[in-house]
């Protein structure tokens, strides 16, 4: 079994998860930030893991969906200031899977994570904040490890 963890992540939450998976599996494996990944031709699995922005995947992550294929297998991971199972977490996990084209959803995993506090703190200054902001602060400390062994073992329950 060879698999490839391609994550994004500007504030580490989501590398945090990408590091979690890459320790857990056994077998073959290569981890790469998304804008070094390689395509995934070649390897059974590939765990691919986004940040929320504006309620998508974030667009680095989202044009590499884009360039998946038929056969690819894919396990979708994220972080996200919203509440994990909000229907703004739903709605993104939805829009990053209308990305990926014809390649097979096997698992999705998201959780909290804390968002950067100088972001938070002009975010909830502005006239409209957007609905996301109301859960932020609930983020603080996430992906804790507790997280992390959800992910775990959303991954071992394959
Ligand atoms: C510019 C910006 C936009 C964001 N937009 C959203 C959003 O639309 N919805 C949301 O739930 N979280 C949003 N967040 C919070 C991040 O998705 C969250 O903190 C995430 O864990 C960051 O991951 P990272 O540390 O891997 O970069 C935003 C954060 C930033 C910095």
């Amino acid at each position: 079994m060879k698999s490839l963890i391609v994550y994004s992540s500007q504030s580490d939450n989501t590398k945090k998860l990408a590091d979690a998976i890459y320790e857990s599996l056994d077998g073959e494996k290569d981890i790469f930030p998304v804008d070094q990944a390689p395509l995934p031709q070649g390897y059974d699995m590939t765990f691919v893991g986004f940040w929320m922005m504006a309620g998508k995947p974030d667009p680095k992550t989202s044009e590499y969906l884009e360039k998946l294929e038929k056969g690819d297998c894919l396990f979708l991971f994220g972080t996200h200031g919203a509440a994990a199972g909000s229907d703004h977490v739903k709605n993104a996990i939805d829009h990053a899977i209308g990305l990926k084209n014809d390649a097979e959803i096997k698992g999705v995993f998201t959780c909290q994570g804390e968002v950067n506090p100088k972001v938070l703190e002009k975010v909830k200054q502005k006239p409209e904040p957007p609905v996301w902001i109301k859960d932020a602060d609930n983020a603080i400390g996430h992906p804790n490890g507790k997280d992390i062994q959800g992910l775990i073992n959303t991954i071992r329950s394959l």
